[in-house]
């Protein structure tokens, strides 16, 4: 299988959910609380609309999980996993940082991943065994060795208000080892960074299967390593991501680790 068809179903419906996002920034007028810092905007509902519609059209007995409308259930051999928009607070003040995401699992393994971000016009995509590519090169993790020469990512999870002492604690035993930390706001555009070299590792936790899926192939098809804080393999169902480009994969994770 090399899912051509899903492919092409993705890429149309990421770059027409992408088309309105781009149209409906600094135009948000409805944004609706779905926690005290976790925001919903009615351009999370059309982008994610505008992607069910291309999935049902084109397979209309797949199963569609996503972030806003949950689970349209049918088979489920087949699952797409959507985040319409990754990166909402970013998109609510404006900040042209923010992606669509579209990942496709089939019989339990993740084979095809999609992260569009239309402000910049990027496209990360890969099938599983094919590699992983931007706008059509292929990309590659980087080789750095080193945590003092690395650039790494992270992201606070929406209970950070309530779960400050270990997400900081966390931060500084990384921040005080590598060369910069970045916070972007956006998971997947996060490992799609670390997939394209331009970060060497990003962890978070507390993340949904919609914010990792799709980026997850990306990582894996780039030579990317993935795990939870422990070191198990990933799955977009555990509670904490770390992905590397493998080298520093297990000096993050003692860094990691709390005593
Ligand atoms: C969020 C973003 C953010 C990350 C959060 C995610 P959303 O997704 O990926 O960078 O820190 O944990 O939930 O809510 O914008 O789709
Ligand atoms: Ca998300
Ligand atoms: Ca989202």
């Amino acid at each position: 299988m090399n899912w051509e068809e899903e492919l092409a179903v993705a890429r149309e419906a990421s770059r027409d959910a992408g088309e309105k996002l781009k149209r409906l920034l600094g135009r948000v007028h409805q944004i609706t609380r779905k926690g005290k810092i976790d925001l919903v905007t009615e351009a999370d509902l059309e982008a994610e609309r505008t992607i069910v519609e291309a999935i049902r059209r084109r397979f209309p007995q797949d199963s569609i999980l996503t972030e806003e409308t949950g689970e349209h259930k049918a088979l489920p051999e087949r699952v797409w996993i959507v985040d319409p928009l990754d990166g909402t607070i970013n998109f609510a003040h404006n900040l042209p940082f923010y992606a669509v995401c579209i990942g496709l699992q089939v019989d339990g393994r993740l084979v095809l991943g999609l992260v569009f971000n239309p402000c910049m016009g990027e496209r990360f995509e890969a099938r599983e065994g094919e590699g992983a590519f931007l706008n059509g090169a292929p990309i590659r993790v980087s080789e750095t060795k080193t945590l003092v020469e690395s650039l790494v990512a992270t992201g606070f999870p929406y209970s950070v208000h309530e779960d400050a002492p270990t997400v900081i604690q966390r931060l500084q035993k990384v921040v005080t080892r590598v060369q910069g930390v970045r916070r972007a706001g956006s998971a997947a555009l996060d490992m799609c960074y670390v997939a394209a070299g331009r970060f060497d590792a990003y962890w978070e936790e507390g993340l949904k299967p919609w914010d990792t899926a799709a980026a997850s192939v990306i990582a894996r098809e780039a030579g990317g390593r993935l795990s939870d804080y422990g070191g198990q393999p990933y799955s977009p169902f555990l509670n904490t991501v770390l992905v590397s480009n493998g080298l520093i994969h297990e000096t993050m994770l003692e860094a990691l680790r709390l005593d």
